[in-house]
C-alpha cells in the first residue's frame, strides 16, 4: 500500500502525523530531565535539549495553511475576477471596412450590378463588423431588360439604389445562413404585402420570413424583429464599397453587435454558399 510504502521518507514538507500526536495547546517534552534539575526542583521549566511541540505545530500549521491558502487563493481570486469582470472581446465602434470580391480584389459597384441581381439565387455573404457576424449582399435590382424588383430601398447604394446589406443570422433562434438564404421570385411561390412582393429572405429552421426591400422588417414569425441592416458606401472615386454601420436590433446571439469577437479588420471578403430551400412559409 501506498502509505506503508512512505513511512520513513514521505514527500511532504513535514510529518503531518506529528500534529495529531501532539495538536496545538499541549507542550511535549523530549530528552531526558537532567538529574540536578530535578533535584534542585526545576524540571517543569524547558532545558536546551527539550522542544516546544506546541510552538512547533503552530509554525507547521501556519505553513500548510500557507501553502494551501496561496494555491487555493490564487484560483479563487482568478475566478472571482473573471467572474466579475469578463473578459470583453470587440469593438468599441462601427469601423469602416472595405468589401473585397470572391478572388480578393476590392468588390465594386459594377462588378456586383454585373454579377448580382434580383435572380441570383446564391447565397453571397461577407462578415462585419466581427468576424463571427455574416451578412447578405444583395442586389434588388432585376437583370437588364428585366422587370420588378426594387431600387431606391432603404439605404440602398448604387445606381438604382439597389444594393443592399442585412444579418445572415435569424432573429429567431439565430440559424446562420445559407439555412437563412433570399429567395428570388419565384423559388416558393408566395406573396406578401398584398401580393406586391414575390422575394424575400426566408429561414428553413422554423419559417421566418423578413422583406429584403424595407430593411429586412419581419413579414413572418415566429421571429418578430428585422434582421439587423449593415450600412453600405459607395465610393464614386473608385466604385469600391465600404461597410460603415450597423442598425436595427443587435445581431442574433450578440447582447451588442460590437462584442463578442474580433472585428473583421480593415476588409471583408466576399463568400459564397448554395442556399437551403424550403417551402415552409406559415
Ligand atoms: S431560427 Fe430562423 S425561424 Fe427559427
Amino acid at each position: 500500500m501506498m502509505g506503508r510504502t512512505c513511512s520513513g521518507n514521505c514527500p511532504v514538507p513535514f510529518d503531518i502525523r506529528s500534529i495529531a500526536r501532539f495538536p496545538v495547546g499541549q507542550t511535549y517534552r523530549v530528552g531526558r530531565v537532567p538529574a540536578e534539575r530535578l533535584a534542585a526542583g526545576t524540571a517543569g521549566g524547558h532545558s536546551s535539549n527539550e522542544v516546544d511541540e506546541t510552538k512547533r505545530n503552530m509554525l507547521k500549521l501556519a505553513v500548510l495553511a500557507g501553502v494551501v491558502g496561496a494555491a487555493g487563493g490564487g484560483i479563487v481570486g482568478a475566478s472571482l475576477q473573471y467572474v466579475s469582470k469578463p473578459p470583453l472581446v470587440g469593438l468599441a465602434g462601427y469601423p469602416k471596412v472595405q468589401l473585397l470580391d470572391l478572388d480578393g480584389s476590392p468588390l465594386t459597384v459594377t462588378k456586383v450590378l454585373s454579377e448580382y441581381n434580383l435572380t441570383t439565387h446564391e447565397v453571397i455573404t461577407f462578415n462585419y463588423p466581427l468576424t463571427d457576424e455574416p451578412n447578405f449582399l444583395l442586389n434588388l435590382a432585376p437583370p437588364a431588360g428585366g422587370s420588378g424588383g426594387a431600387t431606391n430601398v432603404p439605404n440602398g447604394i448604387g445606381p438604382q439604389g439597389s444594393i443592399v446589406a442585412y444579418s445572415a443570422i435569424c432573429q429567431h433562434l439565430g440559424c446562420p445562413a445559407p439555412n437563412i438564404s433570399y429567395y428570388p421570385p419565384g423559388t416558393c411561390p408566395q406573396t406578401f404585402n398584398g401580393g406586391s412582393l414575390d422575394f424575400y429572405i426566408h429561414c428553413t429552421c422554423h419559417g421566418s420570413t423578413y422583406n429584403a426591400a424595407d430593411r429586412a422588417a419581419n413579414l413572418t414569425g415566429p421571429a418578430v424583429l428585422p434582421l439587423p441592416q449593415v450600412i453600405l458606401e459607395h465610393d464614386t472615386t473608385d466604385d469600391t464599397i465600404y461597410a460603415v454601420n450597423e442598425i436595427g436590433p443587435p445581431v442574433n446571439g450578440h447582447l451588442d453587435t460590437l462584442q463578442g469577437s474580433y472585428g473583421v479588420g480593415n476588409s471583408s471578403q466576399l463568400s459564397k454558399q448554395s442556399p437551403i430551400v424550403a417551402c415552409n412559409i406559415a
